[in-house]
């Protein structure tokens, strides 16, 4: 890799962090650890990554990841996603599959980058660390809370490491300085954090229609329930239309949790780690509040088949012991709002903002503050091509990643939770320790999910000597 090239990526981050932080003289940069630019020096250190799912995220992801690694192998079930985006990713060196799993049996593959729909996280995932491989998985990891269970037991097993693709855990100058005037007692002992995550979108009746011709509907749909494929133009500029498929998955409980877990796995991201660089180590107790969806819902389960489900309106309350609290809404300005008992902070993906902040001026922080919440780990971009550098650092030297599977599965807890709710209509208690949910029997029945008859996740009873 040129290493000028990324020397000059460095200095044009350092000088815009200069003048972002000139206000605050906050240095980004305290501890010089190798980077990733200095463990790459030569062709022959470049990584081979083989990519699962090749849409909209997951081309992002491989422009990130460009300076560091060579795409190889790509899968997708949509062949013309798939030969476009070999073209642009690889100038169509790559090797294309339907299958993933050919993908994953190829041992010429250093890491791998899972891009799927949500409903297609956990399978490839779990198999990708049996199969030996370091991945990449976008966020959210699982769709139900069970299946965090099994993603943490195979990654203690195998010791892969895998990042998840939070890359706001990257963003120095933003929720990483935020969480480091946690950590330095600038907003005091928090009594409140918020998420404001925004709701889903409501769509109309949405017609079944022809499969597209590249499109293997059976295995996009894969662990999910067999249902018809559904489309309607609406004309809008981004061309997807209205459906069950590319993108707008999001938006049916069948594939996703909706905006709860969408972005939650963001915003809820956030206020968990600034809950436990605050001390509060303890998970939350119980969840209550209101949630408003697109359809009727029947025992958990919505009636109209033929749109959008996910909730468009919620108001959640998490409690934690001792009395803190987390709320999960959509109807306010989305971004992550701190309280403590000595000042607040609100920071999203454009600013970080409150009186603490504003001290900084008189009163900065220790150098060091920054690279500490980030674990002393390198830190030579930022954002999502850091979130690359960092995971292909850590798989270098077998580090935990910064978004590691065990703190994603704390709060993606959380996030779960709240879909249980809003589908049943009621306020849950939960057991952190067993990681179930108390005295219901029907909301516990939503800890996991049934899957589609050839597609269920096959465990290894164990792969440690
Ligand atoms: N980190 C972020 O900020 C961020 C932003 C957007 C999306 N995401 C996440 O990225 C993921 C993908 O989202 P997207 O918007 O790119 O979706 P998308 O629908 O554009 O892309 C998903 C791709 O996966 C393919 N696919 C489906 N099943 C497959 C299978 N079995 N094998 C191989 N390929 C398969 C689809 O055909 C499609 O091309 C989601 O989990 C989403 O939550 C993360």
């Amino acid at each position: 890799m040129p290493v000028s090239s990324n020397k000059s990526d460095r200095r044009d981050f350092l000088k815009t962090s200069a003048a972002a932080g000139a206000a605050t003289s906050v240095p980004y940069f305290f501890s010089t650890p190798r980077t990733l630019a200095q463990e790459t020096k030569s062709k022959n250190d470049r990584i081979t990554l083989g990519v699962i799912g090749a849409g909209g995220m997951a081309n992002g992801n491989m422009k990130a990841a460009k300076d560091w690694v060579d795409v190889v192998a790509i899968a997708d079930v949509d062949s013309k996603r798939l030969a476009k985006s070999n073209k642009t990713m690889s100038g169509g060196k790559a090797d294309v599959y339907e299958d993933y799993r050919e993908v994953l049996s190829r041992d010429d593959i250093d890491v791998i980058h899972i891009g799927t729909p949500d409903h297609w996280h956990t399978k490839p995932l779990i198999e990708a660390m049996y199969a030996g491989k370091d991945v990449y998985c976008e966020k959210p990891l699982t769709l139900t809370i069970d299946e965090g269970k099994l993603i943490r037991k195979v990654q203690e097993e195998t010791g892969s490491v895998v990042q998840v693709g939070t890359q706001q855990r990257s963003t120095f100058n933003l929720f990483v300085k935020a969480l480091a005037l946690v950590a330095d007692g600038r907003v005091g002992k928090i009594q409140q954090v918020q998420a404001a995550i925004g709701g889903a979108p409501k769509s109309p009746a949405i017609p079944v229609a022809d499969v597209p011709s590249e499109l293997n509907w059976d295995r996009w749909l894969g662990p999910a329930p067999a249902v018809d494929y559904r489309h309607l133009s609406t004309g809008n500029k981004n061309g997807r239309g209205n459906t069950n498929c590319h993108y707008e998955f999001r938006w049916w409980y069948e594939y996703s949790g909706g905006k709860l877990t969408d972005w939650g796995a963001h915003h809820v991201d956030i206020c968990n780690w600034a809950l436990k660089l605050n001390g509060q180590t303890a998970g939350p107790v119980s969840l209550g509040g209101r949630a408003e969806h697109p359809v009727e819902f029947k025992d958990g389960f919505p009636v109209d088949k033929d749109r959008y489900n996910t909730a468009t309106n919620f108001n959640f309350s998490v409690k934690y012991p001792g009395g803190t609290e987390m709320i999960i809404r959509n109807d306010t300005d989305n971004g992550v709002l701190i309280t403590g008992d000595k000042g607040r902070i609100f920071v999203n993906r454009r600013k970080l903002v409150g009186k603490p902040v504003e001290e900084l001026a008189n009163n900065p922080l220790p150098e060091d503050a920054i690279s500490k919440v980030y674990r002393g780990m390198p830190m030579e971009s930022n954002e999502r091509k850091q979130h690359w550098a960092n995971f292909l650092h850590c798989h270098r030297n077998k580090q935990t990643p910064i978004s590691d599977v065990h703190t994603h599965m704390e709060m993606l807890n959380v996030c779960h939770l709240a879909g249980i709710s809003a589908r049943l209509g009621r306020d849950l208690k939960w057991n952190n320790d067993s990681e179930q949910i108390v005295g219901d029997e029907e909301a516990n029945s939503f800890l996991a999910r049934p899957y589609r008859e050839g597609y269920e996740i096959e465990m290894r009873e164990t792969v440690k000597s």
